[in-house]
């Protein structure tokens, strides 16, 4: 079988569709012949459907958040819909049957589209109310959304325990995959928790704010686990990964500054602020959240919490990069275009921001270059379903819901798109 070089992309078709009225468009390359290999690196398809024809193909795609490929059998009008690929381009194989399509990066763009301004609680207690059995939470913070497996990775920082929870089943009961062995600093302990993520191996990471450390599990980690020192850091709060390179960012937040480890291993090295406590561009202070969007917009963000502002950063940003406000940095107040406490933020396919605006227990989205937001949901404590309590961390699932952390409410909120 013959592998594909890189030459095969100067032959490549493009094609554009726009669906119905909404403006959605979005380019993808045509490859005639080809299919994913998937020896080296398992790749399951998101989803598996009949399509009569490889546009309908390509549509479905489109219509599927995380999708980036789709492979159309011509015999069997199969269309296979994929997450990312990119690992994969490089080592395709023939196969007269079957086309691939893959989305060319940048081009897909969403719509301005609405959530639900009522909530279901798909975990923890509807009321609010707190606790440590396997379906409470106390306090949660960091989330991360574990899209092949449908599960949810939450920081369940009163608790002392990293918890999974899957979405496909409901109610659910979650598993502790890390921690519950009372507070401390020991490999299988945590005392503040903040950051979660998963690697691109399934490595699980947390932050721990208190015990001054990232510290790593394997991808099959329960509550007995000791897991590795990543490094050390004081203060750590949010992480994010690239799952394209694994590099590591993490919030320092006591040093006022974001690291990365590069590739996921070595000393952390400043990539954003480390110049002191302040407001000027190459400076942070307080900040909890950073989002590494290494899908669209290759930037680095930031929820600089105490200057009341989301800060961007280029790619290969360093301690003496001056970064752009790109939300908020008009005081602290509940004004459009005012944040207060910002803890974390999401962006887009779009270069849309979403961010958790704390003490106005509001989720804000900023367009690119706005110079005010709107609210999409919240905008009032309390544990009303349309209500908020400190909101700490978002995540969109794949059919475009948005999963809140409802922190100081001790519940994850789901807000169902209702149109885009
Ligand atoms: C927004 O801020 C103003 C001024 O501080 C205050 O009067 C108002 O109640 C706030 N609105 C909400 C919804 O909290
Ligand atoms: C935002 O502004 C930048 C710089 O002016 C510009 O290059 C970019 O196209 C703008 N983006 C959008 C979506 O308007
Ligand atoms: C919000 O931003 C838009 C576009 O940037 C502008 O037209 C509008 O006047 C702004 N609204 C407020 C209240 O600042
Ligand atoms: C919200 O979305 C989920 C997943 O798409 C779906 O199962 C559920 O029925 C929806 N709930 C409502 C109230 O529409």
């Amino acid at each position: 079988m013959a592998s594909k070089g890189i030459c095969l992309w100067l032959v490549f078709m493009i094609i554009t569709q726009s669906v119905g009225e909404d403006m959605r468009s979005v380019q993808m390359s045509l490859m005639r012949g080809w299919k994913f290999h998937c020896a080296t690196i398992p790749c399951l398809p998101l989803a598996s459907i009949i399509t009569s024809t490889i546009i309908k193909c390509q549509m479905a795609c489109l219509a599927q958040i995380y999708c980036r490929a789709a492979s159309f059998h011509q015999s069997t009008s199969n269309c296979e819909l994929f997450s990312d690929m990119s690992n994969e381009i490089t080592n395709m194989q023939t196969d007269t049957d079957i086309t691939t399509m893959i989305v060319i990066a940048g081009t897909r763009s969403l719509p301005v589209c609405t959530w639900s301004q009522t909530a279901t609680t798909i975990f923890g207690s509807q009321a609010g109310t707190s606790g440590s059995s396997l379906s409470l939470l106390n306090s949660p913070t960091g989330m991360y959304y574990d899209q092949p497996n449908n599960r949810l990775i939450v920081s369940d920082l009163e608790n002392q325990r990293i918890l999974q929870i899957s979405l496909n089943s409901s109610p659910s009961v979650a598993t502790v995959i890390a921690g519950s062995n009372g507070q401390g600093c020991n490999m299988n302990q945590f005392t503040a928790n903040i950051g979660v993520g998963l690697d691109s191996s399934g490595n699980l990471y947390g932050a721990d704010l208190h015990c001054n450390q990232v510290v790593r599990f394997p991808s099959n980690s329960n509550s007995a686990t000791s897991g590795t020192l990543l490094g050390s850091i004081a203060a750590p709060a949010l992480i994010s990964i690239n799952q394209l390179t694994n590099d590591i960012y993490v919030v320092g937040n006591s040093n006022n500054a974001i690291y990365k480890f590069v590739g996921g291993s070595g000393s952390p090295v400043v990539v954003a602020g480390g110049n002191g406590n302040g407001n000027a561009l190459n400076q942070l202070n307080g900040p909890n959240g950073v989002y590494y969007d290494y899908l669209y917009t290759n930037a680095l963000y930031v929820a600089d919490l105490s200057n009341n502002r989301v800060m961007k950063f280029p790619s290969g940003s360093t301690s003496s990069t001056y970064g752009t406000v790109v939300a908020g940095g008009n005081g602290a107040g509940n004004g459009t275009n005012q944040l207060n406490g910002p803890r974390s933020v999401v962006v887009d396919s779009g270069g849309t921001l979403y961010i958790l605006d704390r003490n106005n227990n509001r989720v804000q989205r900023w367009l690119p270059n706005a110079t005010n937001g709107t609210t999409i949901v919240g905008g009032t404590q309390g544990t009303g379903s349309n209500q908020l309590y400190w909101p700490e961390s978002l995540v969109f699932d794949s059919y475009y819901n948005l999963l809140v952390v409802d922190r100081y409410n001790n519940r994850i909120q789901r807000f169902n798109l209702t149109s885009c």
